[in-house]
């Protein structure tokens, strides 16, 4: 569906986008994971023909991504990052101009228009201007006016910022549910639990590189540990806590220690080690590492800044 090869976008002296290659394959639910500042926007402007790369190629189903094409425009969906609304107008005379801007007219326009509001649960409010809507709303407004032109290619660039959960719920059920009938979707988040309920595959991106990607269960064999350890950050753990550094790496973070041991260590001599300080087992839970876990591996920080 998309590819990108060797692509390097620059911002003056900034490299945004490192050389990145990729394939998007038809019907895929792909997951973009980095932090602020990753190049993720960058991708997703290129991606969708807003802006040139610098060096290296995009095709979308085939064909060099231009925005003066009007097939690069019909074929996808962008969902900015920023909510792209008119405040002062209501949902219905917003969808009304986006649905225009794609040369859909009539009962067709309205048709699409009547159910896009259905899906997100808007359609009481669709007379009401957009200022008057919640974040979350504004949110799922801005998310199927990218749809009433039923692309094949949904650019979702985090679209959860700011939203409350239970739209956030929505619009997972709803991006999930287009998915299934058969849209692509690549969707960036700086939210591992999104990645990783969302995406059949996940890149991790971080400085305008991918340099990891596939589905959750391979990105974890990217990790030399296959539990980690975690146990409340407490003056009573803290002469454990001491002795770890040097058997693999501890991540503390509200108020817990996170254990992510070395290849050759033994998590037997862990617990040998607890015990030896008097630490009760009930302190410690062993658990699948995250791809909190992945990225920090892989980059040497933390995907919240
Ligand atoms: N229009 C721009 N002009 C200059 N620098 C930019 C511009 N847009 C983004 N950048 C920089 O490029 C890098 C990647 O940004 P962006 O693609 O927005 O990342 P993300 O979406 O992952 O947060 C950042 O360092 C950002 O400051
Ligand atoms: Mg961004």
């Amino acid at each position: 569906m998309l590819s990108l090869r060797s692509v390097t976008k620059r911002y003056g002296a900034l490299t945004a986008l490192d050389g990145v290659s990729l394939d998007i394959a038809r019907g895929e639910f792909f997951g973009l994971l980095g932090p602020n500042g990753a190049g993720k926007s960058t991708l997703m402007a290129l991606a969708a023909g807003l802006r040139s790369p610098d060096a290296g190629t995009l095709t979308l189903d085939g064909g060099v991504v231009t925005p003066a094409d009007p097939r690069t425009r019909t074929s996808l969906g962008l969902v900015p990052q920023s909510i792209a609304l008119y405040e002062e107008l209501s949902a219905d005379q917003n969808l009304r101009i986006f649905g225009a801007l794609y040369g859909l007219r009539g009962a067709q326009l309205r048709r699409r228009i009547d159910e896009a509001l259905a899906a997100v649960q808007l359609t009481d409010r669709r007379r009401d201007p957009v200022k008057t809507f919640s974040g979350g709303m504004q949110r799922r407004l801005n998310l199927v006016a990218a749809l009433l032109h039923q692309p094949k290619l949904l650019l979702c660039d985090e679209p959860t910022v700011g939203v409350d959960p239970q739209s956030r719920n929505a619009i997972f059920d709803y991006l999930t549910a287009l998915n299934r009938a058969g849209l692509t979707i690549i969707y960036s988040t700086h939210y591992m639990e999104e990645a990783t309920r969302l995406c059949s595959r996940i890149g991790i991106i971080d400085h305008g590189r991918i340099p990891a990607l596939g589905t959750l269960d391979e990105l974890l064999t990217r990790l030399p540990f296959e539990e980690e350890i975690s146990f409340p950050a407490t003056p009573e753990t803290a002469p454990l806590a001491a002795l770890l550094g040097a058997d693999g790496t501890l991540v503390s973070a509200d108020g817990r220690h996170r254990f992510q041991p070395r290849a050759d260590f033994r998590l037997s001599a862990f617990y040998t080690r607890a015990e030896a300080l008097g630490l009760p087992p009930r302190l410690f839970t062993a658990a699948r590492p995250t791809l909190e876990a992945v990225f920090l591996h892989l980059t040497g920080r933390n995907l919240r800044e």
